[in-house]
């Protein structure tokens, strides 16, 4: 049990907050560039390659642009990027067959990046969204989210990243039994070392606006995500979900968005103690950018905003600030 203080005046709390150095000493959680996966954002579609304007300061990259981010990644100490495709809008269909393209965009940049810069931890997007015609993560017919369907496709675009040589495959779809199926699936095809992020707690959440602009599935998303992300109103239901990916195989977790969903991060970390990540979402990043960019905040907020993901007992974080934040922490 915590030692509760002595009482006053034998206790005097700010003590330990009266110089830096004492302050420092006694600091409980800390970040480092080695808590980040930083997302970048690639494509190959002429005039494409250019500012998402609800992120400002995120670019679209081409593969060469992803490339060099990934080595300013290694120079900064920051272990892993996340990558998510702007696909051709020509490419996208209702049956999503470009997510296991061998050659997609994706798998592309996934060797390009593993030829050019090994060392740095390629993780990239399980989910249907940038080649799916209808802007959802799953199949759909007559209007309906097909589960079983979905994990097969899944199950082809999660083989043909591995063997592309992504590091860490994160399922970001939320469909039931995708886990499992991947495992075995990999195990089977002797990617026995591929690891897998599962976006194990990911809430129906408009934060996520930005984002389906920079990938291009917002205009094409007919209705909502609300039958298979989660109930922002739920939080018991994030631990079924998560004890549930890791029986199936994952052998990281997610909770998703970052800032609104702390509580999740620290039932999950405390219920589980398994490696947890939180990702600091596009419309948290617009949020703060937004912000600091007016003036009405000071810049100081986004390492602050990421320290509170440590301190609610992440791991790491996925953060589109995660260069700026690792020269910042420099
Ligand atoms: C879709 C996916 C989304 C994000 C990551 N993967 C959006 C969604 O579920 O609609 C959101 C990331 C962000 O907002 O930064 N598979």
């Amino acid at each position: 049990m915590p030692h509760a203080p002595a009482a006053f005046p034998a206790a005097r709390l700010r003590r330990l907050r009266r110089t830096a150095a004492l302050r420092d000493l006694v600091q409980e959680v800390r970040l480092s560039p080695a808590d980040l996966i930083w997302p970048l954002f690639v494509t190959d579609v002429p005039g494409a390659d250019v500012a998402v304007p609800s992120m400002p300061g995120v670019v679209r990259l081409s593969v060469e642009g992803v490339v060099r981010a990934a080595e300013e990644a290694a120079g900064l100490g920051i272990p892993a990027i996340c990558l998510f495709p702007y696909t051709d809008p020509a490419l996208r269909t209702t049956g999503c067959e470009e997510a296991w393209n061998p050659e997609n965009l994706t798998n592309r940049a996934v060797r390009a990046i593993k030829a050019a810069v090994p060392e740095v931890a390629v993780m990239t997007d399980v989910a249907l969204d940038p080649y799916n015609a209808l802007g959802h993560d799953g199949l759909v017919r007559d209007g309906v989210i097909l589960n079983d369907e979905t994990v097969e496709a899944l199950v082809r675009m999660a083989l043909a990243q591995a063997e592309a040589g992504a590091d860490i495959l994160g399922p970001s779809d939320m469909m039931d039994g995708r886990i499992g199926a991947m495992r075995a699936a990999l195990e089977k095809a002797g990617h026995r070392d591929v690891t897998i992020l599962s976006y194990a707690a990911k809430y129906a959440s408009s934060f996520y606006g930005p984002f389906r602009d920079a990938v291009g599935a917002g205009a094409a998303l007919k209705g909502d995500k609300k039958t298979y992300q989660m109930n922002p109103g739920n939080a018991d239901e994030a631990l079924r979900l998560v004890a549930r990916d890791l029986d199936e195989g994952a052998d990281m977790v997610m909770v998703k968005p970052g800032m609104a969903y702390l509580d999740i991060c620290r039932r999950v970390k405390d219920t589980f103690a398994v490696p947890t990540f939180a990702y600091q979402v596009s419309g948290e990043y617009a949020m703060l950018r937004g912000a600091v960019a007016q003036g009405w905040l000071s810049e100081a907020v986004i390492l602050e905003s990421l320290l509170a993901f440590r301190r609610a007992g992440c791991d790491g974080i996925l953060s589109y600030f995660a260069p700026e934040a690792a020269r910042a922490m420099a």
